[in-house]
């Protein structure tokens, strides 16, 4: 089998966006654009060139080095044939298949380009197309097909009004024969209404030669949708998102409401969990079996394990929770917090950088920050790790099975031994040892018929 070459496009100035970003990292379905082609290349082996442009850094940097990935910097956008014809030297001997991906199309799926290729390979053409037919071709290039054959490729600016009613468009996926691409690549002319080399021409040029030009259709025309403005970004992140969900669902999870529910499709989510309306789930999340994430949740990056259950409106980043803990309504797990087993983390507590161990409760109103809490301890309402004195922070360490009673300021840096208790209401500056009773509050001072007292002061004043 020929040797496959796979050269991604992503120089292009991507005007219609309209944005500082380059295209290609603009953000889909929870990954930058240019991740899409990169991974499908990659499913499909052998060599990757990318051709970079504007933004080249950046795009290299969310692309990431690889022992088989070539960047190519197109230096001056001048269309897409001159951004492949950069690619040339960077595609080995000259021979074998050179499969050309756009960066802008990432619902593309790797069986369709296996059909594109396979045929390409079994036809012997010097070019496969791979084509859609769109209700709506607006802005495509169109597919001028004569007796059938693929003759050329239309830019829907330079069309007549006839070829504007075509249906079948161009995708800028092809399949090459690499000796045949290079030299016909060689004569594309920007004689057009953008002044550009555009690589739709080869097409025409080949077709003059006499080569055999083949094209493979979309089964799911929706694959092949470019996203050129916001607009387009948009409607292909809708259906991305579709497909996210309707993978979870097909997987086991239920999703009340499809409608409503935002998942990238890097996230996986256990058989029998169930997310209701407004959850949204966001990149390298991992959610185990049989957990429930209530309304409103939002988990980025994060880690639960099987039967945990977020009640409404958790907010959760870079967090780990372990296997049937139960967290919210209304809680702040912040980067680098890690829930036990069996934990519990009740409203309106907010958790940075702090273990809380197996079966551990922080039930209301906490504010827990770069503090260890071992197993079984029970940390009353309104509690705060005074973590911060301005200028450092510091650690909280809260030994196994210790109580820490209500409205509590635990200012760090601070051990509670194990076993130890907290009265409420303690300010505790001092390490308190395992076992021990500590109480960090003013004496209750009860003057007894105090108000009597001064209402008579009150009433003698007044005569
Ligand atoms: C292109 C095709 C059009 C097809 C459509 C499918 C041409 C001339 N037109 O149009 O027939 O229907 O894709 O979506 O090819 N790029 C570069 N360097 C450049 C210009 C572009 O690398 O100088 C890259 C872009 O980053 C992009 C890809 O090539 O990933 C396609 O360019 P784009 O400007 O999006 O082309 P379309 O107008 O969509
Ligand atoms: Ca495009």
């Amino acid at each position: 089998m020929s040797a496959l070459t796979t050269v991604v496009l992503a120089a292009g100035e991507g005007t219609r966006m309209r944005s500082r970003l380059p295209k290609a990292l603009h953000r889909i379905g929870g990954r930058p654009l240019i991740a899409y082609p990169v991974r499908l290349a990659r499913q499909l082996g052998g060599r990757l060139v990318l051709v970079v442009g504007r933004g080249s850094e950046e795009v290299r940097q969310a692309v990431g080095e690889g022992p088989s990935v070539h960047f190519i910097e197109q230096k001056e956008r001048l269309g897409t044939g001159h951004a492949l014809q950069q690619a040339r030297s960077a595609c080995g001997n000259g021979s074998g298949t050179v499969l050309v991906l756009p960066a802008d199309t990432p619902l593309l799926s790797a069986l369709t380009l296996e059909r594109l290729v396979e045929r390409h390979r079994g036809s012997g053409a010097a070019a496969t197309l791979l084509t859609a037919v769109l209700d709506a071709p607006e802005g495509y290039g169109r597919i001028v097909r004569d007796a059938g054959r693929v003759r050329a490729i239309v830019e829907d600016r330079d069309a007549s009004p006839e070829q504007k009613q075509i249906r079948e468009v161009a995708t800028s996926v092809y399949a090459f024969d690499a000796r045949r691409l290079w030299p016909a690549l060689d004569q594309v002319r920007a004689d057009n209404d953008q002044g550009e080399y555009y690589l739709t021409d080869v097409i025409a040029i080949l077709g003059r030669q006499g080569q055999p030009i083949e094209a493979v259709m979309a089964e799911d025309p929706a694959e092949c949708l470019g996203i050129n403005d916001r607009k387009q970004l948009a409607r292909v992140a809708a259906l991305l998102r579709a497909r996210a969900l309707e993978r979870l669902m097909f997987e086991g999870v239920t999703v009340l409401d499809p409608a409503t529910t935002y998942v990238d499709d890097t996230v996986t989510v256990g058989a029998d969990s169930v997310l209701a309306p407004g959850v949204v789930l966001e990149g390298a999340t991992a959610i185990g079996a049989e957990c429930t994430i209530g309304l409103g949740c939002h988990v980025s990056d994060s880690r639960l394990g099987d039967r945990v259950t977020l009640k409404p409106y958790c907010v959760l980043s870079q967090a780990i929770v372990e296997d049937e803990a139960t967290l919210g309504p209304f809680c702040h797990l912040r980067p680098l917090s890690h829930v036990g087993a069996r934990a519990k983390v009740g409203n309106f507590v907010e958790l940075k950088k702090s273990r809380i161990g197996r079966g551990s409760k922080v039930p209301h109103l906490s504010y827990v920050g770069d503090a260890t809490v071992a197993e079984d301890v029970n940390i009353g309402a309104g509690t705060i790790t005074c973590n911060y004195d301005g200028v450092k922070k510091h650690e909280t360490r809260i030994g196994r099975g210790a109580f820490i009673g209500t409205n509590t300021s635990l200012v760090a840096p601070i051990t509670i031994g194990e076993g130890a208790y907290v009265g409420a209401g303690s300010t505790v500056t001092e390490d308190v040892p395992p076992g021990a009773l500590a109480l960090g509050r003013a004496p209750q001072v009860t003057k007894e018929g105090w108000v009597a007292r001064r209402k008579q002061q009150q009433q003698a004043g007044d005569d």
